[in-house]
């Protein structure tokens, strides 16, 4: 059975917290939207899609809690609400293009009394949590044919059921092909320095039966020589206009090793995470987290003090080394650009 990474329980969002996989299944009771808000911020929910539903959840949440009568001073306490959400974490653009939304709803249904509002703002946050687990399994169903009988399949990160609604992107890719009865492996890069490889990735796979095998980051590239590797599937949290990708750090790497190893690097991604608004890859905020995730991670200090840390969450990937996009409207190939923009202006982006 796919773990439940969110649910909307008697007005309360309930959240399976991903610090403490797989160690223990434990879920927070979230009663607030600050505690929603914690929660994405300290990566209790994460992944580009979950942290969209968590924070339209969260915005629901928060409106039933305001107690203003009149649409303009509801409207305002809310897009307050939505302002410490958005402030949580600047890569994912899912999370604004939910919280928008759940601005649209308010905006488009001005005469309606605040109760009433109330409940259209929960009744679209359950919405997009039905549509993600939808558009991931047709995302599944498009990239399949890309996974081959036999092949070795290596992921970074975690693009799989707790990162989203349910089923997952990139996993879901993965799981679909496995459905279908593929004799299929996969290799998981542990993903520092906050092990979403080895912790959630591989967690993930082994409740389903999915063979996987765990590697250090580092050593991707050796297999890949080795011709051990048949083809890279990732998630994204943002993709700029051109095809450039945004995702966790170290996917930078892998899709330029994949390239001078001629192996196919695929990227699999709900409409929701193209930003239209951004031209390029560059343009893409990337979040740098504290330092002692990576000096000290889970409270066990590894190098000396006073030294200097970086901690870039994500990096970004030249469309020239994505080989396709999986969407849940098919398979997207080079050139980008082009193909996304025949798709915008015919309507389908959305
Ligand atoms: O920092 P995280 O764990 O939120 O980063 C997650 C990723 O980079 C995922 O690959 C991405 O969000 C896609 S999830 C379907």
């Amino acid at each position: 059975m796919l773990p439940k990474t969110i649910e909307w329980k008697e007005n309360k969002v309930i959240i399976l917290d991903q610090r403490r996989l797989p160690e223990e299944e434990v879920y927070l009771e979230c009663k607030d939207v600050y505690a929603v808000a914690e929660a994405i911020k300290t990566l209790a929910i994460r992944g580009a899609p979950a942290i969209g539903i968590a924070a339209a959840m969260g915005t629901a949440l928060g409106a039933l809690g305001i107690e203003k009568r009149d649409f303009t001073s509801f409207y305002r306490e809310l897009l307050s609400i939505c302002h410490t959400l958005e402030q949580t974490r600047p890569t994912a653009i899912n999370l604004h293009w939910a919280l928008q939304r759940m601005k649209v709803i308010c905006e488009t249904n001005k005469e309606a009394n605040v109760e009433a509002l109330k409940e259209l703002l929960v009744t679209e946050a359950l919405a997009m949590l039905e549509e993600d687990i939808e558009i991931n399994k047709r995302i599944g169903e498009a990239g399949k044919d890309l996974i081959r009988d036999g092949d070795t399949i290596l992921t970074h990160c975690n693009a799989g059921a707790l990162a989203t609604g349910g089923y997952g992107t990139a996993l879901g890719v993965i799981r679909r092909a496995w459905e279908q009865g593929k004799g299929i492996k996969v290799v998981a890069t542990e993903t520092r320095p906050l092990l979403q490889g080895a912790r959630l990735t591989a967690w993930e796979l082994k409740r389903e039966g999915i063979p996987v095998t765990l590697i250090t980051d580092h050593m991707a590239g050796y297999l890949m020589k080795r011709g051990e590797i048949n083809l890279i599937i990732v998630g994204a949290d943002r993709i700029a206009c051109n095809g450039d990708v945004a995702n966790k750090i170290g996917t930078y790497t892998l899709a330029v090793l994949a390239k001078e190893n001629d192996i196919p690097f695929y990227v699999a991604a709900p409409l929701s995470t193209f930003d239209q608004s951004i031209n390029r890859g560059e343009e893409i905020p990337i979040e740098e987290r504290g330092e002692e995730e990576v000096i000290a991670p889970w409270g066990k200090r590894i190098a000396p003090m006073g030294i200097g840390v970086r901690n870039p969450a994500f990096d970004i990937t030249p469309h020239r080394y994505v080989t396709a996009i999986v969407t849940e409207r098919g398979v997207i190939r080079a050139p980008f650009k082009e193909t996304l923009k025949r798709m915008w202006a015919e309507g389908n982006g959305k």
